[in-house]
């Protein structure tokens, strides 16, 4: 059994899916959710599915080892980033190297960086007249959208496709793939245990 952590600063619609993909699955189990803002509404699907959930503030999250210890704690494996807009900060990258994913709504290594979340990146897509957007799931490291690509999905931007309707094309790709990629991703490390 692989005890995975959610961490979201927003809506959480992907979470949702996420939790809802492993909630009857044998080895996989949704243990945890992560948000840096109290008012999420991510904690709100949380407490809906009874999964236990934390609130990091900036001081805890970067001068402190306090999640380091709840991951700990609940024996999490494995870290989604699931619309979570911090940099990860060196200790975490370190304690869970290659076990940190995030999702990135396009395909980086164009429009990734900091201030690049939600309609900014589609914005920047539609001025680029770019005619393909997508979605890229990354390992996550000390840099924003730079660790190593696991993998990708596209999807038509047409002339016509305004800002709104690249980020529902978008959605759905995410909507569809997070989850069992996630899964496999997990799947795998178990395979190969860690040779720390
Ligand atoms: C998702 O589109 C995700 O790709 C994006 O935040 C959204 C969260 O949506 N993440 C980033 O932009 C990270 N740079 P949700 O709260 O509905 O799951």
């Amino acid at each position: 059994m692989a005890n995975i952590a959610i961490f979201a600063s927003g809506t959480g619609t992907n979470a949702r899916k996420i939790i809802e993909y492993f909630k009857e699955n044998a080895n996989i189990h949704v243990a945890l959710v992560v948000s840096n803002k109290a008012t999420a509404a991510v904690l709100d699907i949380a407490d809906e599915y009874q999964i236990p959930k934390m609130v990091a503030g900036r001081y805890s999250f970067y001068e402190t080892k306090e999640l380091l210890e709840a991951l700990r704690e609940k024996e999490i494996a494995f870290i989604v980033l699931a619309g979570f807009l911090w940099l990860i900060p060196d200790y975490l990258v370190q304690a869970y190297e290659k076990r940190i994913v995030n999702i990135h709504p396009a395909l980086l290594p164009k429009y990734g960086g900091k201030g690049m979340y939600g309609m900014n990146v589609h914005r920047a897509v539609k001025d680029s007249g770019d005619e393909l957007s997508g979605i890229t799931i990354h390992y996550v490291n000390e840099r924003y959208d730079e660790g190593d690509i696991v993998f990708q999905a596209s999807c038509p931007v047409g002339p016509e496709d305004e800002p709104a309707d690249i980020a529902r094309k978008v959605q759905q790709l995410e909507h569809r793939h997070f989850a069992p990629v996630v899964e496999k991703l997990i799947l795998e490390l178990e395979e190969k245990p860690s040779s720390k």
